[in-house]
């Protein structure tokens, strides 16, 4: 069992630490807003997350997660501080390492303050380009702090399955500069019996960027493969499972849709893009899929358009908000991308989401109308778009649809029974779909 500090507590820092904790770890956590502090210390959740909430409450009640807004407190007894704060993108796609600096610095003081004797190890899992973490030692160094080492520890979590993906991963990455650190770090998840490759610093923070490129250019195929499959009136789904048996190529990530949102696939595909463009290099197939996706949500628009000629006047319910489904984020939505575009036609938009809408107020505000369920969102429609991956989505009964003025449904994603819309006399049209 090993005392860990965690700094910052987002969605990744919270999980990393609720997860910490359920694997027998001392877990201090440093945040700076003193409401979130409060919140974690009484066992509260700071994010929507599917299962972080009973864990958190087990792991406040026994004081083996406490949140503290003070550095020499949280870092009082660590044996690793875990640097777990954002690395958000600048509009010329550049990464903002600001809070990773001063987080370092704090560490260093925090360090040379303290009595506790022995090595401490320093843990990169933020998203930083390669080559951030090891700038980090002589801001450290420079506070005071003396003996410490430097690892890269990468998170591949997805929101909404973030407790799955830390407890049960398909590999574990530690980067260090030196073995002895490396051995601590991996120690700390020696009861998660998954592959766990030790790297150098900087393949393991590449190994983070190529995932998420890896991931966004899947994506992207899949989506102008739909776009492709439309035009030969082919399903692109059953596309993607007659390739998906292929081991080389793997069904999950090949879902074609109105494209992919999130804090992560753009942000890190953009900053990859950009730190290899200041290098000198123009990553074609990594624009290209950014291109894409930056496309894609405008395919419902045209879809609609399709199906209902001018949109201005015309009353339209959107199924989703969020980035996809099990999680209330909106950020970098497709979803809301599409909302925005058909105010921008004249449509009126009546949204439906069963955790987002909150979110989406924030960023819409009364553009657009919120509906309490979908059903109350399509009476009086005269078109539907689905564009988020919601379960509850699929048990929409036909006879709410019927409540629609004109029953025509768009589809982003592949959530719907297309056989029973037809069978009531639908107009549809999906992305990468045969319409009917
Ligand atoms: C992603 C990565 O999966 C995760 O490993 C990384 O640590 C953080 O970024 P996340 O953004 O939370 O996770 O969600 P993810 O499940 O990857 O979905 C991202 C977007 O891609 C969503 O908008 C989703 O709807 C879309 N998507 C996903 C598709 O359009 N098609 C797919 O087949 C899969």
């Amino acid at each position: 069992m090993a005392s860990i500090c965690v700094i910052g507590t987002g969605y990744v820092g919270l999980v990393s630490a609720v997860c910490f904790a359920s694997l027998s770890h001392m877990v201090s956590c440093v945040d700076l807003d003193e409401r979130k502090v409060r919140r974690i210390n009484s066992g509260k959740p700071t994010i929507y997350e599917p299962g972080i909430e009973k864990p958190l409450a087990w792991a406040a009640r026994k004081r083996r997660l406490v949140a503290s807004t003070d550095y020499s407190d949280a870092m009082r007894d660590a044996d690793f501080s875990f640097i777990c704060v954002g690395t958000p993108s600048r509009e010329d796609g550049s990464t903002d390492l600001s809070y990773v600096h001063k987080c370092a610095s704090s560490i260093g003081w925090a360090l040379a303050k303290r009595k506790k004797p022995g090595r401490h190890v320093v843990v990169m899992k933020s998203t930083v380009p390669p080559g951030t973490t090891e700038s980090l030692e002589p801001a450290i160094r420079r506070e005071g702090a003396k003996d410490f080492g430097l690892c890269m520890n990468p998170e591949f979590l997805r929101e909404g399955n973030a407790m799955h993906d830390f407890m049960k991963p398909d590999r574990i990455v530690v980067g260090a500069a030196k073995q002895r650190d490396a051995d601590a770090v991996a120690k700390l998840y020696s009861r998660i019996n998954k592959p766990l490759l030790k790297t150098d610093l900087r393949t393991a923070e590449m190994i983070k960027y190529a995932s998420n490129a890896f991931l966004a250019t899947k994506i992207s195929f899949a989506n102008e493969l739909a776009n492709m499959c439309e035009k030969f009136g082919v399903d692109v789904y059953g596309v993607a499972d007659g390739m998906g048996h292929d081991r080389r190529i793997g069904r999950g990530f090949l879902n074609a849709g109105a494209g992919f949102g999130g804090s992560c696939l753009k942000k890190d595909s953009g900053s990859l893009l950009h730190e290899t463009r200041l290098r000198g290099f123009d990553a074609k197939i990594l624009r290209a899929a950014m291109d894409t996706n930056d496309k894609q949500p405008y395919r419902m628009v045209e879809l609609l358009r399709s199906l209902l000629g001018s949109l201005a006047g015309k009353r339209i319910a959107l199924l989703g908000l969020a980035f996809k489904d099990n999680t209330d984020d909106i950020r970098d939505s497709a979803a809301i991308r599409v909302a925005k575009a058909l105010v921008q036609e004249g449509a009126a938009v009546v949204a439906y989401d069963p955790q987002a809408t909150a979110n989406a107020k924030r960023e819409l505000g009364g553009t657009i109308a919120y509906a309490p369920s979908a059903a109350k969102a399509l009476r009086g429609a005269d078109a539907c778009a689905l564009c988020t991956e919601w379960p509850i989505f699929a048990k929409i009964p036909i006879s709410s649809f019927r409540k629609m003025k004109h029953f025509v449904v768009v589809e982003g994603r592949d959530i719907l029974d297309k056989a029973a819309l037809r069978k009531a006399g639908a107009k549809y049209s999906g992305i990468g779909r045969r319409g009917f």
